[in-house]
């Protein structure tokens, strides 16, 4: 990917970009970011980017013309106009949500301009078909912090950036809720300990436990959120669960759910008994693989899109939508996507209550 930075002040990016994850990622070539001086761009001799407004209002605004002439230069003209991207920063712009940043980090280029003093001449935005982004509902002096932010959200998402994509995946917002607490060492703090899960081992119960508290956080704090994450699995849980009646031919029992929000649902009973089980959705796509891994409890995962392999000390199994497998406790596994659509499959992972 390729980032071009339109600004009227290119020093302040001196540093932030010089740090950890996204200096990383431009020395292993990941990505490439030009910083371009927006003064280079006009044509008065005194090099002035703005004006007085038309109609009166107090403050300057951004000529539009060094900002257009600035992106056509930057602008990679081999790339069709769906890989470019001509983002204004922008406090009246969508707002920058995770889903957005994600959106984002599959563009080839990415031409950012940065606002100063009150905003920019609107036809510049008009003429290079920009999308306007705000990064929260507060107004600053200028568009440069919020394209660091921007940067920063964008390039810990592209492949290799950070060590381990599954860090990415379990932080917050990536699948629509809050992250669950954290902790390291020392196992105790000023009398403070760590949650006893956390200690087991077993990670089955620590997954229950982390999307638990996930949810408990999601629900206090960012309740938008969290409506919206229990609309969406709703509807997606109807959906799965016509799939797996369909490649089982059994008939499920309904889908209830606990206090906390967490959907339990007692399985297909003359399969894995009356045990309570949490449902995982996972998805890989093509080429991909998650890392290997093993679990305390033995547990029944459910192929419903795309086709794979399931690599163990075992030895390799190939599998296809409408498999069932059984994984044994203890089985170091992992599940790779040899297909060409994502791999789409269901673990269900055995808590440690009943049915009633
Ligand atoms: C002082 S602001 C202009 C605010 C503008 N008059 C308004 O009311 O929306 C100057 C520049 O800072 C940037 N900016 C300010 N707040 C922002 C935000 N919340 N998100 C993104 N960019 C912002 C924009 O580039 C903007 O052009």
């Amino acid at each position: 990917m390729r980032i071009d930075i339109l600004t009227v002040f290119p020093e302040m990016f001196q540093g932030p970009l010089d740090f950890s994850i996204v200096s990383r990622a431009v020395h292993s070539g990941i990505v490439e970011i030009q910083i371009h001086d927006l003064r280079d761009f006009t044509e008065s001799p005194q090099r002035k980017t703005d004006d007085a407004q038309f109609g009166g209002g107090s403050g300057m605004l951004m000529n539009a013309l060094p900002i257009i002439r600035g992106a056509e230069a930057v602008r990679d003209m081999a790339l069709e106009s769906s890989q470019v991207r001509i983002v204004f920063l922008s406090a009246s712009g969508k707002a920058l949500t995770q889903s957005l940043a994600r959106e984002l980090s599959l563009a080839e280029q990415l031409v950012l301009v940065c606002g100063h003093y009150k905003g920019v001449d609107e036809r510049a935005i008009e003429y290079l078909n920009g999308e306007e982004i705000s990064i929260g509902d507060y107004v600053l002096s200028g568009g440069e912090l919020p394209a660091m932010v921007l940067v920063d959200a964008i390039v810990r998402l592209l492949p290799g950036a950070v060590g381990s994509l599954d860090s990415v995946e379990e932080d917050s917002f990536y699948d629509g809720l809050l992250e669950a607490p954290r902790y390291t060492r020392p196992q105790t703090v000023r009398g403070l300990s760590v949650p006893e899960v956390l200690l087991s081992g077993d990670h089955a119960a620590i997954d229950a436990w982390r999307l638990e508290q996930s949810l408990q956080r999601t629900k206090e704090r960012r309740p938008d959120l969290y409506s919206k994450w229990t609309k969406e699995h709703e509807s997606h849980q109807e959906a799965l669960e016509m799939q797996i009646v369909h490649s089982l031919s059994v008939n499920p029992t309904p889908v209830s759910q606990d206090a906390s929000g967490v959907s339990i649902r007692p399985l297909l009973a003359d399969n894995v008994g009356a045990r309570k089980f949490h449902m995982r959705l996972f998805e890989v796509q093509p080429g991909g693989h998650t890392p290997h891994h093993e679990h305390e409890w033995e547990h029944e995962v459910y192929i419903l899109q795309g086709s794979g392999a399931i690599v163990s000390d075992e030895g390799e199994m190939e599998f296809k939508a409408g498999d069932a497998i059984w994984v044994s406790p203890k089985e170091r596994h992992q599940f790779k996507n040899t297909g060409a659509e994502n791999l789409r499959f269901l673990c269900l992972i055995p808590t440690m209550g009943t049915c009633t």
